[in-house]
């Protein structure tokens, strides 16, 4: 009642004024008494995954808190785990504005940010100034301007930065808005990536005498045949755990909507189904060997739940929260058997 009433203001003004106005505000407030504003208590339904002992299932998605400024937040509103990023070894502006468009009447977003950060350096001051002690993801990628050949270098020096103060990391090889980005999802270049960083994460396990997990996420946007080779070279590779899904670049449920044809990915409702269906084949070819964090459309406790019945063992939302408030992490958490 009282979210829906702050979002139809919030509404009436561009996204990402109001996308800014916002986190600026959750920094502010996150550690502070006027929290309370958004603080609410959510019931313990506490999950093993990766070897992490999650309070909740339930995740704040990546590319809200792409620097990771409202952590402490999100820790208030109920969160069993935040994931921040995607963050890149040099800042960089992302694209031109105006970049993220609501498609209200289909409960969705398009968006090409092109991963707008601080970078990395910055993060982790964010982070380590957060003293969080829950559930930290951090998300990387690579630079906009560093060549394809060199995106592997690009993921390592975010590892080593981020690597001691992560509960776990997510490579992003799958967002629409970087050119070349999601064809590290495929074939040699998939294995050549997860290799080199398997070895980086066995030589920081090492170096800091701790083991941060490394999960990988992909696209919606695969036949089964991709997602079957793509389980392979994550089994193959010792990949901790696999985030499904992140944006699509289909328009078919959209296309005849205001700014359905906008470039970018599209998440929210119309991406759901194609997000449960990547997690059923890759549950099928995973066999167990390693976890699904599924994600894509959430929007209620029975959407979370079709998620979970699919094979994955965690869920994140993103979109369904900027439509629905705080109030849907307590109802998926409610609601998840
Ligand atoms: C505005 C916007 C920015 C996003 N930025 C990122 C990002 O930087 N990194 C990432 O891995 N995913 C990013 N995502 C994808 C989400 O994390 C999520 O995978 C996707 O939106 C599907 O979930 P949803 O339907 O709950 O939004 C972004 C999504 C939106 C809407």
């Amino acid at each position: 009642m009282f979210y829906s009433a702050i979002r139809k203001v919030f509404f009436k003004f561009d996204p990402e004024v109001i996308h800014e106005l916002t986190i600026k505000g959750f920094k502010t407030t996150g550690a502070s008494p006027l929290n309370r504003l958004y603080k609410q208590t959510v019931p313990n339904k506490p999950v093993e995954v990766m070897g992490i002992n999650f309070p909740n299932p339930v995740g704040l998605a990546a590319g809200l808190d792409k620097n990771g400024e409202c952590i402490k937040a999100f820790e208030a509103m109920g969160f069993g785990f935040v994931e921040v990023g995607t963050v890149t070894p040099r800042p960089q502006a992302g694209n031109d504005k105006p970049r993220i468009f609501r498609l209200p009447e289909a409960n969705a977003i398009i968006n090409r940010m092109g991963f707008n950060n601080k970078g990395v350096d910055y993060l982790v001051d964010q982070v380590i100034k957060a003293k969080y002690s829950g559930i930290l993801g951090i998300n990387i990628g690579k630079n906009k301007d560093t060549p394809d050949e060199h995106a592997k270098d690009d993921y390592i020096h975010c590892m080593r930065k981020v690597y001691d103060f992560a509960t776990y990391i997510t490579v992003n090889i799958s967002s629409p808005n970087t050119p070349g980005l999601r064809s590290l999802q495929y074939g040699d270049a998939l294995n050549e990536l997860l290799s080199a960083l398997k070895a980086e994460q066995t030589a920081l396990a090492e170096q800091y005498g701790k083991y941060v997990p490394v999960a990988v996420k992909i696209a919606p946007d695969l036949n089964a045949e991709e997602v079957n080779s793509i389980a392979e070279c994550l089994i193959a590779n010792n990949i901790d755990g696999v985030i499904a899904t992140n944006t699509t670049l289909a328009r078919d449920k959209v296309a005849h909507l205001p700014f359905g044809n906008e470039q970018g990915g599209l998440s929210g409702a119309p991406v759901k189904e194609k997000s449960t269906e990547v997690i059923q084949l890759l549950a099928k070819a995973l066999d167990n060997k390693l976890p699904i964090i599924g994600v894509g459309g959430i929007a209620s406790g029975a959407d979370a739940q079709e998620k979970i019945d699919a094979g994955a063992k965690l869920v994140q939302v993103y979109t369904g929260f900027i439509y629905q408030g705080p109030q849907l992490i307590k109802d998926i958490v409610q609601t998840l058997k």
